[in-house]
Parts: C-alpha cells; structure tokens; sequence
C-alpha cells in the first residue's frame, strides 16, 4: 500500500502540488497561519512514515521513518530517539544562509544607530549635533580597524563576515564548538580569500573584550544556554553591540536588559528571545530603547522560505519513497 505522509502545515500553492502524487497517501493541515496543533497531529501521525514539521512541532510515531523539518535548527527534535529507532531527518541547511546573514547585518546597523529610540520619536526632527549617535559599524577616521566576534562559526557565520569586509572590517574572531578539532589552515585560507588580516579562535572573554560587534550564531544546543551571560556583558566594550539571530536561549535576557539599562555594551539587535513565540509585555526586552527586537524573520524572504519549503517538501517525499534526500541530516555518534 501507499506510504501515509502528514504535512503538518499548508506549504501555499507554489509548493504543495508537490505533494498530488500517486504514490503517496497525503494528509496535510490546511491551513498557511494557523498551526495544526498537537491533537491533529498525533491523531495523524498514526500509521504515516513520514512528517514534515515546522520549528515548534514535536512528534513521535510508531511507524515513523523520516522526519523533514522546514528549518535548518533541530533542536526540536530528539536526536537520540531518531537514531534508537532508525528515523532520518531531513532539514533545511544553505538556502537561508544568506537571509540570515543579511539580517544579521541590518540588526547590527539598526542597533549601532539607535533605530528603535529614533523610529519612536519620528515625525519630529529634534537635531542637535550629537543627537542620536552611536556608534559607526563601518572603519572610520577614529577607528581605522574593525574586529567581528563570532559565537558560533558556521555558514551562516562566515556569510556575515564576508558581508563584513566591505565595511572595513579587518579581524575575526571566533568560537567554536569546543568538540571540533581547532582549525588554523581554514581560518588562515579563509583570512586570504576574504582579503581581512586575521580569522582567529579564542575564548569567550577575549572575543568579548576585543570585538566591536558580536554575532550570536550557534545552534541552540543546551551546552549553549546562557553563553552570552553577565559576565560576557560586563566583558563588551562599551561601544560594541550584539546580534543574536540564532536562538534566544543562547542569551540572558535579564542579563541583557541589565547590560543595556548600565550601560556595559551599546545595544543590541535580536531576532529571538527565550520563550518565543510566548514573549508577554512583561519581557526585560520589551521596552529596552537600545533594544531592537525582531519576531524571528531571520529567513523570512519570499525567496528562501520557498526555497526552504521545496527542500522540506522533497526531503520528505525522497525519504520516504527510500531515495537520497536532498539535505539529510547526518547523525554521527
Ligand atoms: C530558523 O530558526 C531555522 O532554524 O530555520
Ligand atoms: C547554519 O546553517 C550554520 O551553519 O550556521
């Protein structure tokens, strides 16, 4: 019999025709906006080999065998129980590299130039001539180097640097994921092909100390909770401004709104908070003036959330038919 795949959310009219095949027996939620909910999809998920899930949806089926997130994170998924029971897991690595990346950057710009305190005072014009200034992302008169702090050195890491050079920026640091091997040879390679005079490693207290602006893009492992902690924030130059486009339990927020109110940093650019989507008025980041704060859009352009879709959809559809995926998570342990 036909294999039962359960789509749980409906992919718009672009992608879903993917699914009218006769070879498979397609149950998808209707709806673009509204999520399924955990009750339709544990009622459908029984009997289906395979799921394509959305970041917050978490399943667990007797006769799964594929899982397709329409995200590159996972950490969603239980890892240790996919590879117990033989489950593959398609995601969505590359094509939201660079939206994200380009995110970064805005976030960065947005939180140096205090765009949250002055889209709030517009239409009114109160110039003088130190008004509103913060600091320049771009190398200037006054600060001729530029130095990028990096937690997390992935692709989408490196695509923020290389959108970085332009801007003057001639030192990278970074921190990795302390299980992979240090590599000097990458990051000297790297160095030469963007044309910056350093890619270096480090420890978190001197990527704190050293960077004129820090990216937060590491996966939300829970080794990483908190990495951006007081102490790190206490450690920013005073100038400096944080971006965290990756996920909002890799930062203190109480710690955050803190350093911003003290003044240890200058501001700070976050596309995710810990607790989303579930952020109430009370957050500490809510009415932060040096805080812009953004509904988690880092991959939110029309051309990568399609191209995140197909992938999902075909991760899906090649997984469960038994044939290559075209982005299948390979889990090594
Ligand atoms: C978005 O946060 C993703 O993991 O794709
Ligand atoms: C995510 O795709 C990353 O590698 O940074």
């Amino acid at each position: 019999s036909r294999p039962k795949v359960v789509v749980a959310r409906n992919l718009g009219p672009d992608v879903m025709p993917l699914f009218n095949r006769s070879d498979l027996d397609v149950v998808a939620w209707h709806s673009e906006t509204e999520a399924c909910g955990r009750k339709w999809l544990l009622e459908n998920i029984v009997g289906a080999s395979g799921v394509l899930v959305m970041l917050a949806d978490k399943v667990a089926g007797p006769k799964l065998r594929i899982v397709s997130t329409m995200s590159v994170g996972y950490e969603h998924v239980d890892l240790q129980q996919l590879t117990d029971r033989g489950v593959r897991l398609g995601y969505t690595p590359d094509v939201l590299t660079d939206a994200v990346a380009d995110l970064s950057i805005m976030l960065a710009l947005m939180a140096g130039r205090n765009s949250r305190e002055t889209m709030s005072v517009w239409p009114s014009y109160p110039w003088s001539p130190f008004a509103f200034c913060g600091p320049q992302l771009s190398a200037n008169w006054l600060h001729p180097t530029r130095t990028a702090g990096f937690i997390g050195f992935g692709r989408i890491a490196q695509a923020t640097l290389a959108r970085l050079v332009p801007f003057g920026f001639t030192h990278c640091l970074y921190t990795g994921n302390p299980a992979s091997a240090p590599t000097p040879e990458r990051d000297a390679t790297l160095a030469r092909t963007l044309g910056v005079e350093s890619v270096r490693r480090v420890a978190l207290a001197e990527l704190a100390r050293e960077s004129d602006v820090v990216f937060v893009l590491a996966p939300g492992a829970p080794s990483l909770r908190h990495v951006v902690d007081a102490a790190f924030l206490r450690g920013m130059k005073k100038t400096a401004v944080l971006v965290n486009t990756a996920r909002g339990t890799l930062v203190d927020s109480d710690a955050l709104a803190l350093a911003l109110r003290e003044g240890w940093l200058w501001g700070a650019g976050i596309d995710v908070v810990e607790g989303e989507p579930h952020v109430g008025a009370d957050h500490p980041l809510v009415k932060e003036p040096r805080c812009v704060v953004l509904p988690h859009i880092g991959s939110a352009t029309t051309e990568t959330r399609l191209g995140m879709a197909t992938m999902a959809a075909k991760n899906l559809i090649s997984g469960v038919l038994g044939d290559t995926m075209p982005a299948e998570l390979s889990i090594t342990r």
